[in-house]
């Protein structure tokens, strides 16, 4: 698919101010810092369209931006950050659980794991509550510029692994990315555009 248009449209911490437009969208979710901005500007190839920073915590609201004027990407704060405060912390997941239960055009949400990493708690609890609320996921597992590729693959089929002994039936659909090196663009793109089609 080409990106002939990405737009910021805005940021805010309600669901019911979100666009008001019923387009498809596509939202971004993971732990602080696991890569979610970053995969965006990859995804639409305009370097500084999501706020990035190597420190954690760098996106605090929900993100529209309207792609090819005919769908939207979702960037959303990360979980998992230990340095924001109980109450914030509490009054931040509340909106981002909002978005996932109350959201009628989103039609699947990417849950960002880094590829370097064994399946972590926090990641499983949450695929969980989606799958318990009826939500479409799939796994993305991001910096893959990290590893050699024969690492890549032994992670990714453990991290699947894991999940289908621990609870799922079955694996999700997963994509491996590197948005500094570009890698796995095209797929993720491609499935998009699949289930825009439909
Ligand atoms: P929050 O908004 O804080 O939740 O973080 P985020 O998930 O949006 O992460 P962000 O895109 O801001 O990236 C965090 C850090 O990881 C930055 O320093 C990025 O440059 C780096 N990063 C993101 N993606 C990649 C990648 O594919 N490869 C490498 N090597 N670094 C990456
Ligand atoms: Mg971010």
């Amino acid at each position: 698919m080409k990106i002939k248009s990405a737009n910021f449209v805005m940021s805010n911490s309600e669901v019911s101010k979100c666009p008001n437009e019923y387009l498809p969208e596509y939202a971004f979710i993971g732990r602080s810092n696991v890569g979610k901005s970053s995969l965006i500007n990859m995804l639409t190839e305009r370097k500084h369209l999501a706020k990035t920073s190597g420190r954690p915590g760098k996106t605090q609201l929900i993100n529209h931006f309207k792609i090819n004027d005919n769908w939207f990407l979702v960037d959303l704060p990360g979980y998992g950050y230990a340095r924001v405060s109980k109450k914030s912390k509490k009054t931040f997941q509340k909106y981002i659980t909002n978005y996932f239960e109350q959201r009628e055009q989103l039609v699947c949400s990417f849950v960002l794991v880094d590829i370097r990493h064994e399946p972590q708690p926090i990641d499983m609890e949450f695929m969980q509550w989606l799958g318990e609320n009826g939500i479409p996921f799939c796994i993305i597992f991001t910096k893959a510029d990290k590893l050699k590729p024969a690492v890549i693959m032994k992670n990714v089929h453990g991290y699947l692994q894991k999940m289908t002994e621990d609870i799922w039936e079955e694996a999700p659909d997963y994509f491996v990315t590197s948005s500094s090196k570009a890698i796995g663009r095209d797929e993720v793109l491609s499935f998009i555009d699949s289930v825009n089609e439909e």
